[in-house]
């Protein structure tokens, strides 16, 4: 990796703090919480993260999970994900977590919300990074299911800024959700959806006009719809992309054929994010250094990627003119 990634100042949008559970940090805490997991060794553990799809990841995902048992522990894994973050260039983060996925555990909401808002409460001073929570409600679940965690968090005034919809997504439209979402936007929280990861591109023509969605987390499959694009492109919905985790999950063969470059050039407004960056080969500026060895883009395809993530964020207009000012002054350091 270059230098040059690693500075571009940008915004990451589509991140799962649980999958930023490194390997070490995973047998860390199993070790000081007592829990015996099925892969005790980091050889053996690491020997599980070769990916058929989606499914096949998600189900180490939660396995993992196990761990993540104190306030300490939620704290922990966010301080290390932002370390991470701050090191790859990130200067704002909205992260999203899966309460459903802790409660079925055993893990109260006040348990997981309370040590990942502890660690985003000092974020700015400890690390440069601006952030928003964002509470991501599992599609394989029941939208009952999804409105009863909605209800407590907002009973417990989490600091939450918005609702996503991530897991299992072939099978359980955006349809299924509508009255969670209308619920979210009565209390006045963003709201963003996984679709077109492995589900087919009418499901992100769904999140917009069934759920209302402001951001497509992926995406990648509106290519395969011309007038979605069109629409995409006329309303400069954000698409937030992770390249290495479609190579990884084999939503495409190999990052040669990713439709990114298409995305670019059609004029689409798709920033680049890591996802579950201990799973899928790396960080965000991982995955800016993947793209710029295989399509060479230089700083100009750069600067948009991470322009399009710092206007497409929901950080204040104050904080975006930060931000675009930082990424105006390392423009003219490109030279
Ligand atoms: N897709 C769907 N659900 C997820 C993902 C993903 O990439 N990561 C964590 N949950
Ligand atoms: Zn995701």
């Amino acid at each position: 990796m270059t230098t040059q990634e690693l500075t571009l100042p940008k915004a990451e949008l589509h991140l799962h703090i649980e999958g930023t559970l490194e390997p070490e940090l995973i047998l860390e805490m199993a070790e000081r919480n007592g829990i015996v997991l099925p892969f005790p060794t980091l050889e053996s553990l690491r020997a599980q993260y070769e990916f058929t799809d989606l499914q096949s990841f998600l189900n180490l995902y939660y396995a993992n999970m196990a761990v993540l048992i104190t306030e300490a522990d939620f704290a922990d894994m966010t301080r290390a994900y932002l370390r991470r973050a701050q090191a790859a260039g990130v200067r704002h983060a909205e992260i999203m977590f899966d309460p459903q996925a802790h409660l079925a555990r055993g893990v109260e909401l006040t348990t997981a919300v309370g040590g990942i808002a502890a660690a985003l409460a000092s974020s700015e001073a400890d690390f440069g990074i601006s952030t928003g929570l964002i509470a991501a409600f599992l599609r394989d679940e029941s939208e009952a299911s999804a409105l009863e965690v909605l209800e407590a968090l907002l009973a417990m005034e989490a600091p939450i800024i918005g609702i996503g919809l991530d897991s299992a997504e072939v099978g359980n439209p955006p349809s299924k959700f509508v009255r969670l979402f209308e619920r979210a936007r009565k209390a006045g929280l963003h709201l963003v959806a996984h679709a077109g990861e492995e589900g087919p591109a009418s499901y992100v023509t769904d999140a917009l006009d069934l759920l209302g969605v402001e951001r497509i987390d992926h995406g990648i499959r509106s290519v395969e719809d011309p007038a979605l694009v069109a629409r995409l492109v006329a309303e400069q919905v954000p698409l937030t992309v992770c390249p290495l985790s479609n190579v990884r999950l084999r939503a495409v063969n190999t990052l040669a054929d990713h439709p990114l470059p298409r995305m670019v050039e059609a004029g689409m407004n798709v920033s680049v994010n890591s996802d579950d960056p201990a799973y899928f080969g790396g960080y965000v500026g991982t995955n800016f250094a993947a793209l710029e060895k295989e399509f060479a883009w230089g700083a100009s395809v750069a600067q948009t990627l991470a322009s399009n993530s710092i206007r497409s964020s929901f950080a204040s207009d104050a904080r975006k003119g930060e931000m675009f000012a930082e990424l105006d002054s390392w423009v003219a350091a490109q030279g």
